[in-house]
């Protein structure tokens, strides 16, 4: 169905979408096509980095909604680069949130699981208390600070584990060290939800169109349903990759710790699962689960389906 979105004036709503190039950016992009207007920022548009850019582009524009993506999002490279994670992570969403507020628009700023230590048991909830324990996670707590001190009415929604068609992220990643090394490890003891991209734009679009056209405020976890090790994510996709006859050479992912992956400069929260009964109240709808997401994800990827057509003949 193709709704059209207008304001009191008759003139198409218009959202703009920054980090329209990133997975989840390009996904609400898609989502926002049949609503209105919508805009696409990417970073050779407007450098988050900096204000003078985002006064120049977004200070330029007229538009109603506004859904900020974009991130630094590399939390080790955030971890060694402070600076810039906080310039790009917090400060561009504050001054986006000011041009916003003037032009009465409503922001959306899409956050993370990393904003909690995870030392909780169970999974956390929004009124759960935040204490970040990497600079990654710090500056986006900074980014939701600021866009909901501009206007209470704006929103944040944390997200975890993002998969999908736009850009290869961890499924991807696993299931090509797997056709290289037969020997694989990966955390047993970190949990949180994989959640795909497409699922989070429409749980986001849900969300910003509203009820009865107010748009959902304050803070919202937004995850597919269910919790998994890092582990068990990982031979998820292996075995995904399996029934489709992908010539893999490790088959079965050996559970290790976070803490024996010399790699990671930053900590990781090793519970960062997310509870989603605030959206599923606010809404009426569960989210999928992230095994059938990620399933049909992956059914959709061109690795397996060159798998698939070959043993098809
Ligand atoms: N991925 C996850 O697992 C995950 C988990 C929790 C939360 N999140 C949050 O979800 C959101 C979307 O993540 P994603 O997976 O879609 O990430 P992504 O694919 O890395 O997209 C991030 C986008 O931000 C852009 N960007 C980075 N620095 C910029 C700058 N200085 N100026 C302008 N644009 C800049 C990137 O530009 P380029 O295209 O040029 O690289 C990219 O398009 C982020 O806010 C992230 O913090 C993600």
């Amino acid at each position: 169905m193709i709704t059209t979105e207008a304001d009191m004036s008759g003139r198409p709503m218009r959202t703009v979408v920054i980090g329209s190039n990133g997975r989840l950016g390009c996904e609400l992009l898609a989502a926002f096509r049949d609503h209105g207007e919508v805009i696409g920022l990417a970073r050779a548009d407007m450098d988050l980095s900096d204000p003078e850019s985002i006064n120049r582009v977004l200070g330029g524009l007229e538009y109603d909604r506004v859904l900020i993506s974009a991130a630094l999002t590399a939390v080790d490279y955030c971890e060694s680069n402070s600076d810039e994670a906080y310039a790009v992570n917090a400060e561009a969403p504050r001054i986006i949130a000011e041009i916003s507020k003037k032009k009465g628009a409503h922001v959306t700023y899409v956050s993370t699981d990393f904003v909690f230590d995870g030392t909780q048991t169970g999974p956390y909830s929004e009124y759960d208390q935040a204490n970040p324990i990497s600079v990654y996670g710090a500056s986006k707590l900074r980014g939701e600070e600021h866009v909901m001190n501009t206007d209470r009415a704006n929103l944040v929604v944390r997200v975890s584990w993002v998969f999908g068609p736009g850009r290869p992220a961890f499924p991807e990643w696993i299931i090509g060290q797997a056709l290289e090394k037969s020997d694989l490890f990966l955390p047993g003891d970190k949990i949180a939800s994989p959640s795909s991209s497409r699922d989070l734009a429409r749980m986001i679009k849900l969300l910003v169109t509203g009820r009865e056209g107010e748009p959902a405020s304050d803070i919202f976890h937004l995850c597919n349903t269910g919790i998994c090790t890092w582990r068990d994510w990982g031979q998820f996709c292996l075995e995904e990759a399996i029934e489709a006859g992908v010539p893999l050479k490790a088959r079965e992912i050996k559970p290790n710790l976070v803490s024996d992956v010399a790699a990671f400069i930053a900590k990781r929260p090793l519970n960062s699962a997310l509870a989603t009964s605030k959206y599923e109240a606010w809404t009426g709808v569960k989210p999928p689960s992230w095994q059938e997401s990620l399933s049909s994800h992956l059914y959709k990827s061109p690795l397996l389906n060159e798998s698939r057509e070959l043993a098809c003949g």
